[in-house]
């Protein structure tokens, strides 16, 4: 099963998987030269750490700030959606960052990706940078139902497999923990913040205090109660057939922290957390996990 995906459905570039029909070498290429602008909301995160989510609510908090009217923000989604632009950055034809130029900002852009993978202009220039992390373990089992329910991935025939192909990083964007330790590379740059998914569960409205202050928005105080429920699992599940098509059911799955307990195995477990702290022990990114 596993062979039949690493040849067809995904291709490797700089030793990491990715879905053949959403990018290719070629676009990972083009992406060097993409050039961020200054106010630039560049949001972050290994599939399944909560990218949607984090998405609506940072355009929520966005255009609550520019103060655009619910038209003028489907107007920005036609614009990207006429111009082809996928809602990830890595995502489709290598042409796309000629078109994004046209694109007026602020521009929110999504990525999967580690640094290393990312343009130098998102470094270089004053954009900031969002990265969202989540307990590696909700973070497997949400990823091991995508695979299984997405045609554009590989599926696997049981949970352990997938395990083991999640531990070795056989998967789309490879490893989470190798993900994770080149992101701590870059923790004390301060155009970069770290939310996590579990932090955002527990209050969201402080979390989104975080996020407004860390991009300069400015909301009032009966912003927030407003945006928590217009971006509640149950609301983006509700509107995903309009938001997301087909895939929305197989995307806003549960929804919550701790799912992984009913999973993994003592062993498997243990073997988490280990290579965990091997991986992470002591660094700042593993305190802001709260692992
Ligand atoms: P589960 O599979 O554990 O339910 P991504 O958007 O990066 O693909 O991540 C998907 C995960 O985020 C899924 O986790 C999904 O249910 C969860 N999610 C999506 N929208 C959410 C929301 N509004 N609130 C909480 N979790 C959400």
């Amino acid at each position: 099963c596993e062979k039949v995906a690493l040849e067809d459905l995904q291709f490797s570039y700089k030793g990491i998987l990715f879905p053949a029909t959403l990018s290719s070498p070629e676009t990972l290429e083009a992406l060097k030269s993409f050039e961020a602008r200054s106010d630039d909301v560049i949001l972050i995160g290994y599939p399944k750490t909560g990218t949607n989510w984090l998405d609506e609510i940072v355009r929520e908090l966005e255009s609550t700030d520019a103060k655009y009217t619910e038209e003028e923000m489907k107007e920005t989604i036609n614009v990207e959606k006429e111009l082809q632009i996928f809602p990830r950055l890595e995502f489709g034809d290598p042409g796309k960052f000629e078109r994004m130029k046209k694109l007026p900002s602020r521009r929110i852009i999504l990525t999967h990706l580690p640094p290393h993978l990312l343009p130098r202009s998102f470094f270089q220039s004053k954009a900031k940078i969002l990265l969202l992390v989540r307990n590696p373990k909700d973070t497997a089992v949400s990823y091991y139902h995508f695979n299984n329910n997405l045609p554009m991935l590989p599926s696997f025939a049981s949970w352990d497999e997938f395990f083991t192909a999640f531990m070795n990083g056989r998967l789309s964007y490879g490893s989470y923990f190798d993900h994770l330790v080149e992101w701590n590379k870059c923790i004390d740059n301060e155009r970069i913040m770290v939310i996590s998914y579990e932090e955002l569960k527990e209050n969201q409205i402080v979390g989104m205090k975080k996020i407004a202050a860390f991009f300069g928005f400015s909301l009032s105080e009966e912003d927030f109660p407003r945006i928590v429920k217009k971006t509640s699992f149950q609301a983006m599940k509700e509107k995903s057939k309009e938001t997301h098509g087909k895939f929305g059911d197989i995307l806003f799955r549960k929804g919550v922290v701790g799912s992984w307990r009913g999973y993994f195995s003592k062993a498997q477990n243990e073997e988490t957390d280990r290579k965990f702290h091997d991986c992470l022990r002591g660094t700042k990114l593993a305190a802001r996990m709260k692992y």
